[in-house]
C-alpha cells in the first residue's frame, strides 16, 4: 500500500516535471501560456501513464507529434482553427488534468453512440467535432497524418484503461436544480475571471477568450450552461480551482454563455431525434418538428 502510493507519487511527479519542461519549451511560442502563479497546494491532480512509457521509435514520435498539435493547435494547423483557442485550452494539462475534459481513457470510450449526432461516433469523428465547434474551424482528414498522430497521443493516454461501456447516468443532471442569475454571474466574473480572461471576455496574454469572435462557437459543448458550469467548477479560476460554489459556477457560466460568439450554421441538425438537453442555446429542427406535433424523423440505423 505504502510503496504503491510512493510509486504513484513518483509517477505523478515525473509527469509534472515533464509537463513543466514542456510548458517552458512551449512558453515563448504560445500566446496563452498558463498562468504561473498557481500555488503548489492548489496544484490539481494529473493522471495517465508516465511519459517515460512513450515507446521509442516511430510510434513514440507519432505520440509526441500528436501532443504537440494539441498544444500548439493554431500555429500547427492554421487552416483548421478559426479562433484563438488550442485544444488544451479546455483539455487542461495536455488532457491529463483529473477533471472535466480529461483525455485519460478517452480512446477506450469510443466508438460511442452520442445523441447530438444520433450516430455511433468514432474517436476521429469526436476529435473533428471539437475542431468544427470548440475551435470554430474545419475538420482534419480522417486518414491523414495529423489525425493519426493526435489519435496516437489519445491512445497513449488511455494505456491500461479497460474497454467497457460508459457508466450510465447523466453527469450534468446535478445542475438541473439550479436557476441561473446572470447579474450574480457578472459579479463572479468581475471578481474571479476578469484578471485573466479580460473585462470583455476577449482573453489576455495569460488566458484565451471566453466569448466574442475568437471564442468557441455556439455549437460547442462549452456553449451549454451545464457543461460550462461543470468545467468552471472543477478547473477555474485557473489559479484557485475548486473555490467557487456550484451556484457561483452556474451563474458565471450563464453570464459567459449569454454573450455573443461565432455561429455554427449546421447546429439546427443537432439532436435529430429531438432529445436536445434543456440548456442547448439554439432551436433544432427536430425540436421544432416535435413541438409542431410531427413525429421525430426516423434516422438510418
Ligand atoms: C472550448 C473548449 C474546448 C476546446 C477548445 C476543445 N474541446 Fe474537446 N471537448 C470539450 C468539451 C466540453 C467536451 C465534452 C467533455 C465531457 O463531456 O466530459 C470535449 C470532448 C472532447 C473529446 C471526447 C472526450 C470524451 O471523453 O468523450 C475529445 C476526444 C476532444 N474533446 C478532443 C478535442 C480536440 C482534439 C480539440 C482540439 C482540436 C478539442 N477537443 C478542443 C471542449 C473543448
Ligand atoms: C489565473 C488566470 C485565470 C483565471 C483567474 C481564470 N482563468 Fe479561465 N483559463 C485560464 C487559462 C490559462 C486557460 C487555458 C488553459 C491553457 O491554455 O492551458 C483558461 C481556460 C478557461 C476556459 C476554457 C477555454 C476558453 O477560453 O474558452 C473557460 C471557459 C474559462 N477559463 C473560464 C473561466 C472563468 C469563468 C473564470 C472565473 C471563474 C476563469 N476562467 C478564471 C486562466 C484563468
Amino acid at each position: 500500500m505504502g510503496s504503491e502510493h510512493q510509486v504513484l507519487r513518483r509517477r505523478s511527479s515525473i509527469v509534472r516535471v515533464v509537463l513543466f519542461g514542456l510548458s517552458l519549451l512551449g512558453g515563448c511560442a504560445r500566446e496563452h501560456a498558463p498562468a504561473r502563479d498557481r500555488s503548489a497546494a492548489a496544484a490539481p491532480a494529473l493522471h495517465g501513464p508516465a511519459d517515460s512509457l512513450i515507446p521509442p521509435g516511430p510510434l513514440g514520435a507519432a505520440i509526441q507529434r500528436g501532443r504537440a498539435l494539441l498544444l500548439a493547435t493554431r500555429d500547427s494547423l492554421p487552416s483548421h482553427v478559426g479562433n484563438n483557442l488550442r485544444c488544451v485550452s479546455c483539455h487542461l494539462d495536455a488532457g491529463r488534468r483529473h477533471a472535466m475534459g480529461s483525455w485519460v481513457g478517452v480512446y477506450a470510450r469510443y466508438p460511442q453512440y452520442r445523441p447530438r449526432s444520433a450516430t455511433v461516433e468514432t474517436i476521429e469523428y469526436r476529435v473533428n467535432d471539437c475542431f468544427r465547434r470548440s475551435m470554430n474551424g474545419a475538420p482534419l482528414a480522417v486518414d491523414g497524418a495529423e489525425m493519426r498522430d493526435i489519435i496516437a497521443y489519445l491512445w497513449f493516454l488511455s494505456r491500461d484503461v479497460p474497454i467497457e461501456p460508459a457508466a450510465p447516468g447523466n453527469r450534468l443532471q446535478q445542475w438541473a436544480q439550479l436557476t441561473a442569475d446572470t447579474t450574480a454571474g457578472a459579479a463572479v466574473y468581475a471578481a474571479s475571471c476578469t484578471k485573466c480572461h479580460g473585462p470583455t471576455g476577449q482573453g489576455t496574454a495569460v488566458a484565451p477568450p471566453v466569448w466574442g469572435p475568437q471564442s468557441y462557437n455556439i455549437g460547442a459543448g462549452m456553449a451549454r450552461i451545464r457543461t460550462a458550469a461543470a468545467f468552471i467548477k472543477e478547473n477555474m479560476p485557473f489559479d484557485l480551482p475548486g473555490t467557487l460554489t456550484d451556484q457561483q459556477a452556474f451563474d458565471v457560466a450563464a453570464y459567459v454563455s449569454a454573450h455573443p460568439r461565432p455561429d455554427f450554421p449546421e447546429k439546427m441538425h443537432d439532436w435529430p431525434n429531438g432529445d436536445a438537453p434543456p440548456d442547448v442555446a439554439y432551436p433544432t429542427l427536430a425540436a421544432q418538428r416535435k413541438s409542431a406535433g410531427a413525429p421525430a424523423k426516423p434516422h438510418a440505423p
